[in-house]
């Protein structure tokens, strides 16, 4: 989806273009969330031909790059060298939902055409047409096709109608009419140097750097304001809105002890350096940690409704209930926690592209992924998930959760998860199984997974399983994301930060978690010592595996060569090795725009033999497993059509058996059910090379997001 940033400076002196700098640098880190365009906001009071620009807006389809270029050219209107004490900066990558990729469709939007108040958003409005409906026919003029021009123009028009309002209490009643899923961040020229951010369903995290690097603070209060709904969105309940809103409304705030009063939070309360007298702070609002490490460790999660309000260079966050009760006084904390990733860690190395340098950091994601689980005395330990592991042992059964590739690694572990723990196990597309309102029970247990952490339909289908009473399990590689934060235990898979969109080494380290689960949901199970012995055993090798398959990454781009201009490609396997077709087809697909599809090679006689002959590129998965007969017939069958198919097999199948292939990529030989993530290396690794031949961009594929927070 959309990447969103924010940067206010206080009292730490930045001059315009150390502020553009840093909101286009945050850009760039966030860029794999969306890249059709681009945009920022900042201050520009002293525009000599044009007074009312207080604020400068520089937005351009394209990649950052291309905003960046624009604002070396535009910035010729500006000082940029001009200082500020306090200044607030927003900005914006997006990838498009609501109007084609073009400057007046990317972010920030404006309220008018003096851009009083400047909004950038991730997510989508749903009943944006409502509301544009009845702002238009309050005379606003619109100029863009997004749905995010609804709230700059709404917040101006309750503004226009309530002058005296804060600029945090104006944002608390536009979200009051939103609905859908949005991360917000705020500017305003009415506002000066002040900072408004909010989310509901999108990701959102305030970064803070002291000048001394400690905070009076590490359980952040949050503090109440009133609601003031109007029951719905809809043209005639904003209506009846704002004929309600006659006078001056009542905020009723909680202020308890030294918690920051609701509409006067002043910075004694808020959030402040520590045995500081200069008082220096800046903040940094993002969809994700990549944008913020180089400047802070140091983050707060927001929750959905809350609303983080910077004024004086106090941050205080707010929420807004309806109903107060006494039970609300109980105010709930945000934590300032330590964030753990090096900006090393996200930047390209020496590698060509991200998804290369993922490709093969998979030597040490894997031993990341296990590190202080798998013991050198044979035990498995999974921290997150120790205080449920009776209560998810005595479940009627098991279903797994996902999309995309996290679908695939679920696929590739059913097996293991079935034959170790004997229980059934069900595995579900999100958005299907939404669609399809799935029957739920107390006694089931439901595990999501997901790299991201937010995507939005399995996201749904944790809610949804949650509400009905299932145990609920996150399996995700972003600390801190929504799946995360709401399921009731989980593991987090360690992956490391993964850029690229094609997710690599995630989906290894996807697999290795469910795997780590099985083993420690059959740690008592006497007749499955011998088999757990055999995996913990592969497990301590595979990172010196991964490394021996990484060799064959010249022998690959040779194959690419061979098959980068084909139109068609099949990838063939079946048993463990099924959901390694499927990812690697996946791959190409996303990868290269290749029609590709992963086929159950048991299901080869039931239709797409019919496809296959002499042209037709196939690759098969063939090891030496409990299929390896029923592997070998495929591999006839498709002979006997005249099919020379690429071969993926392990050292132990005898070189007799493939005589005659052209190609056979070699891969070390391990336990079946750890087989698969050395089988699906060779294919990321083809994926890249045919991606790549046809000179296509291998971290940003068209029409695709790193975190798809839309269903
Ligand atoms: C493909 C890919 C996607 C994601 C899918 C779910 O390389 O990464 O198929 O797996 O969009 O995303 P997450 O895992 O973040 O829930």
């Amino acid at each position: 989806m959309c990447g969103i940033f924010a940067y206010l400076n206080f009292l730490t002196p930045k001059t315009r273009k150390e502020i553009a700098d840093i909101l286009i640098q945050g850009l760039e880190r966030m860029e794999y969330r969306g890249y059709d365009s681009a945009g920022i906001a900042i201050d520009a009071g002293e525009v000599k031909d044009r007074p009312h620009d207080a604020i400068f807006l520089f937005r351009k389809a394209g990649k950052v790059s291309v905003l960046a270029d624009a604002l070396e050219k535009g910035s010729i209107h500006l000082d940029m060298t001009k200082e500020y004490a306090i200044h607030c900066g927003i900005a914006h990558t997006r990838w498009a939902t609501h109007g084609s990729p073009k400057d007046l469709n990317s972010h920030p939007q404006r309220s008018n055409d003096t851009s009083d108040f400047v909004v950038v958003h991730n997510g989508i409005i749903t009943n944006y047409r409502e509301i544009k409906e009845y702002l238009l026919k309050k005379g606003h003029k619109f100029e863009s096709e997004t749905d995010t021009e609804v709230i700059a123009k709404l917040i101006q028009h309750v503004h226009d109608r309530y002058p005296d309002f804060s600029f945090r209490q104006l944002v608390e009643i536009v979200i009051q009419q939103l609905e859908g899923a949005f991360a917000l961040a705020f500017k305003s020229r009415k506002f000066p140097g002040q900072l408004v951010a909010t989310r509901r369903g999108s990701p959102l995290l305030v970064g803070i750097k002291t000048n001394n690097g400690r905070l009076t603070f590490d359980q952040f209060p949050v503090s109440f304001s009133k609601a003031r709904r109007f029951t719905s969105t809809t043209a005639t309940h904003l209506r009846d809105h704002d004929e309600s809103f006659c006078g001056t409304p009542t905020v009723l705030d909680l202020s308890i002890g030294a918690v920051p009063s609701g509409d006067n939070a002043s910075p004694m309360s808020s959030i402040r350096p520590f045995g500081s007298s200069a008082w220096e702070v800046e903040y940094f609002v993002a969809s994700d940690a990549a944008a913020i490490i180089e400047h802070t460790k140091q983050v707060l999660y927001l929750e959905d409704d809350d609303v983080a309000f910077v004024e004086n260079g106090a941050l205080s966050i707010h929420r807004i209930k309806r109903g107060l009760t006494e039970k609300d006084k109980t105010l709930p904390t945000r934590e300032v926690q330590e964030i753990n990733m090096e900006l090393q860690q996200i930047m390209m190395g020496s590698f060509q592209t991200y998804m290369q340098k993922e490709i093969f950091e998979q030597t040490e994601s894997v031993v990341n992924t296990m590190r202080g689980r798998v013991l050198p005395s044979g035990e498995v330990v999974l921290g997150g998930i120790k205080e449920f592991v009776a209560d998810i042992k005595r479940c009627r059964r098991l279903l797994m959760v996902a999309c995309g590739t996290s679908y695939n690694s679920a696929i590739a572990c059913r097996q293991i998860l079935e034959e170790l723990t004997e229980l059934p196990v069900v595995l579900e597309l999100a958005s299907d199984f939404l669609d399809r309102e799935t029957p739920i029970f107390r006694d089931d247990v439901a595990i999501f997974v997901s790299q991201s952490g937010e995507t939005a339909d399995t996201l749904g289908a944790l809610r949804y399983c949650k509400l009905h009473g299932a145990l609920v399990i996150g399996v995700t590689n972003t600390v801190g994301s929504s799946i995360c934060r709401e399921s009731h235990c989980g593991i987090h898979i360690n992956a490391g930060p993964e850029i690229g969109v094609a997710s690599t080494k995630a989906y290894t380290s996807q697999m290795l978690s469910l795997l780590m689960l099985a083993l420690v949901l059959s740690e008592d199970r006497k007749s499955m010592e011998q088999r757990r012995g055999a995996i913990i055993d592969a497990l301590n090798n595979l990172s010196g595996h991964i490394s021996d398959v990484l060799k064959l990454d010249s022998e690959v781009k040779e194959i690419a060569k061979e098959i980068y201009k084909e139109k068609s490609l099949l990838v063939m396997g079946r048993g463990f090795n099924f959901a390694t077709c499927l990812e690697g087809a996946l791959k190409i697909k996303e990868l290269s725009y290749m029609h590709c599809e992963g086929i159950m090679s048991g299901e080869l006689k039931h239709g797409p033999l019919a496809m296959v002959d002499e042209d037709l590129a196939i690759v098969m998965v063939i090891c030496k497993d409990n299929v390896y007969k029923k592997s070998l017939n495929a591999l006839q069958q498709v002979i006997a059509r005249g099919g020379r198919p690429i071969i993926i097999a392990d050292q132990s199948v005898p070189d007799a058996d493939l005589a005659g292939m052209p190609h056979v990529l070699r891969v070390p030989t391990t336990v079946d059910c750890v087989q698969n993530i050395l089988t699906v290396i060779p294919l990321q690794m083809l994926s890249y090379h045919i991606a790549d031949l046809n000179g296509l961009n291998v971290d940003r594929p068209r029409n695709l997001a790193k975190s798809v927070t839309v269903e």
